[in-house]
């Protein structure tokens, strides 16, 4: 059960510009019997906040970090939930609370380190347009900067082997699913249908600094924040999605590629120069593929793995970006449900070459 403390506290200092609007929820690991209520559209401010309060069963509400190395030698990805395995999808795991924060660390020796750390209750705290948060005991939280810019992230778990913390400095401005973050009241969070996206860092300098196993893993790298929640079980809201971000030169890029329950196609693309917007719309003629390997497209639970994906969209005023993929490796695997991968991603932007490094990942709901 989600419930609001403090529903405005002026953190008043000279000018009322500088005036943050402050709340503060305290989720329960225990979900509520009645029916949540689910934010889909814009207030002027809680970008990054909670979105989903009473939280129930059947409704789910996530923060997501992650941070690729620029050499892609290493990854950190680490999600903040607070939904029941039954809110997610089968495979989700089911840790006896509805708060957990689940880590995945791959390492230069090609080492996969997974930790997953439940609590009582995740308390967080929303500062203008950012949110901070903490699991009760304070093994994992997170602590953002009201204006979105920074994040850091720290996890605690000796006992399977993780401790440390992440540092993002965004170099790309926060957006909508079909806009940019300006102008925020009114806009619609929602990607598909029940299912909301908050992208508060699309590309961020990263910083990670982790010890496996008193081992330290230090590397810098692209980094990224977003967070989602539904107001149905996850996997009831999609068939099947492709997802990713990469870091291209001086441009930064997210896609999403979905297909809908009726088996429609949905998508939303963002891309800045230089911490400046280019283009965040759902009406860029995205197409994200596979290419190689299984390359069933839509994907489904039955289908295998394609090895790259293409990804090409119109880009205002610019031309066609046009991308492939090279994967470096997959970082993390679920079968039939979802996989991630790392790896370099080139191609042209009208009549510019591009190339860079990307995470992407596929996840498939329907057989
Ligand atoms: C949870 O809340 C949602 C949104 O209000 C509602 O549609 C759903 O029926 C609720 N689920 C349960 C198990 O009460
Ligand atoms: C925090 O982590 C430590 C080490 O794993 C553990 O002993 C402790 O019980 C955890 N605290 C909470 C509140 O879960
Ligand atoms: C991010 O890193 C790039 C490359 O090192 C640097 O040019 C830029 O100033 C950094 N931006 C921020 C906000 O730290």
């Amino acid at each position: 059960m989600l419930t609001r403390l403090t529903p405005l506290f002026f953190a008043g200092l000279a000018s009322a510009a500088a005036v943050a609007h402050r709340s503060v929820d305290v989720v329960s690991g225990q979900t509520s019997t009645g029916a949540s209520t689910v934010q889909f559209t814009a207030a002027s401010s809680g970008f990054d906040g909670p979105k989903v309060t009473n939280l129930n069963s059947t409704t789910f509400d996530l923060w997501y970090f992650d941070v690729l190395a620029y050499d892609l030698s290493a990854s950190v990805t680490l999600s903040f939930y607070t939904a029941d395995p039954g809110a997610l999808f089968p495979q989700a795991a089911d840790v006896g609370s509805a708060d957990y924060a689940e880590v995945f660390v791959t390492t230069p020796d090609g080492d996969l380190w997974v930790a997953v750390v439940p609590a009582d209750s995740l308390t967080i705290v929303t500062s203008g347009d950012g949110s901070s948060g903490a699991l009760a005991g304070g093994n994992a939280t997170w602590a953002g900067s009201s204006d979105m810019s920074q994040y850091t992230v720290t996890i605690n778990a000796p006992d399977q082997g993780i401790t440390g913390s992440l540092t993002i400095t965004t170099v790309a401005p926060a957006h909508f699913p079909c806009a940019a973050a300006s102008s925020m009241a009114g806009q619609s969070y929602e990607l598909a249908p029940g299912l909301g996206w908050a992208n508060a860092i699309p590309d961020a300098n990263g910083s990670v600094d982790f010890m496996l196993d008193g081992t330290p893993l230090s590397f810098q790298g692209s980094g990224y924040h977003d967070k989602n929640w539904g107001s149905k079980p996850w996997d009831t809201l999609l068939n099947s999605w492709y997802w990713g971000h990469a870091r291209l030169g001086t441009y930064s890029l997210v896609w999403f590629d979905f297909i809908d329950p009726d088996g429609v196609e949905g998508s939303s693309i963002y891309l800045s120069e230089n911490n400046v917007i280019v283009a965040s719309s759902c009406a860029g003629n995205l197409a994200v593929r596979p290419v190689d390997g299984d390359a069933t497209f839509p994907p489904t639970t039955q289908t295998g793995l394609p090895n790259e994906f293409s990804i090409t969209a119109d880009i205002p005023g610019q031309g066609t970006l046009e991308l492939q993929t090279s994967q470096s490796g997959i970082l993390v695997e679920v079968p039939g449900l979802s996989t991630r991968w790392a790896g370099q991603i080139s191609g042209t932007l009208g009549s510019q070459s591009l190339t860079g490094i990307a995470l992407y990942e596929q996840f498939t709901f329907v057989s």
